[in-house]
């Protein structure tokens, strides 16, 4: 869908520092774009946010997780994207489609075929016009906040499913590499910022 962006990337890879740099730097130019986000987004939506990340709900079940992601998916395109888009303005989204494929398709292990399909249900034409990866490895991203104790189970486990998130994201960008903008998140806040801004020039989302 054309003005339709979406951000994604790792936990703890600076998604939400950066799409707020680029919020205020939109607003600075004093163009007429839309940030969101989910899960949530929107009322209702964040009301199912508020269900899926509660502490007290880890007895979900992944599937029932998945759904829930893809049913505030379709409430916050309802909402907010749909008539944002209508109204021929550019809108950002942190974290679409792509977060449930690699989350709870590949990190989850509930086969990333049955949640594409979930997702098209979902979405229908609603995919992004193509995705900017923030590109940091879970193993940079634990370093980056000084480490902790490797010897910890909980730690480790938590761990592969990152890895295996991670991955999961390099196997799409691998098989459609024009629906994503590959960003090296690596350097400072600034110089990754510098290439969000790059990239969405090369786009023509941004002016020169
Ligand atoms: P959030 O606090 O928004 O994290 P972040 O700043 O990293 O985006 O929490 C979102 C969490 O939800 C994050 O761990 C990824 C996960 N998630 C899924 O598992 N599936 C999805 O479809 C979405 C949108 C998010």
């Amino acid at each position: 869908m054309r003005n339709f962006i979406t951000f994604e990337g790792c936990d703890g890879v600076g998604k939400t520092y950066q799409t707020r740099a680029l919020k205020e730097y939109c607003q600075q130019l004093g163009l007429d774009v839309v940030f969101t986000r989910e899960p949530g987004g929107s009322d209702i939506a964040e009301q199912i946010r508020k269900i899926i990340l509660d502490a007290n709900n880890s007895a979900m079940d992944d599937m029932c997780e998945a759904f829930l992601y893809a049913a505030a998916r379709i409430q916050h395109l309802k909402d907010i994207v749909k008539p944002a888009l209508s109204a021929g303005k550019v809108v950002f989204c942190d974290r679409f489609v792509h977060s449930s494929y690699v989350y709870q398709g590949l990190g989850r292990g509930l086969g990333l075929d049955n949640i594409v399909a979930l997702n098209d249900i979902a979405v229908g034409d609603y995919m992004p016009e193509f995705t900017v990866f923030l590109d940091l490895s879970p193993e940079q991203a634990f370093m980056r906040k000084g480490g902790a104790d490797k010897t910890d189970r909980l730690e480790s486990v938590d761990f592969s499913f990152h890895s295996k998130v991670y991955q999961g994201y390099k196997s799409l960008i691998q098989a459609n590499p024009d629906k994503f903008e590959v960003i090296d998140a690596s350097g400072t806040r600034e110089q990754t910022q510098a290439l969000i801004r790059q990239a969405l020039v090369r786009r023509g989302v941004l002016p020169c």
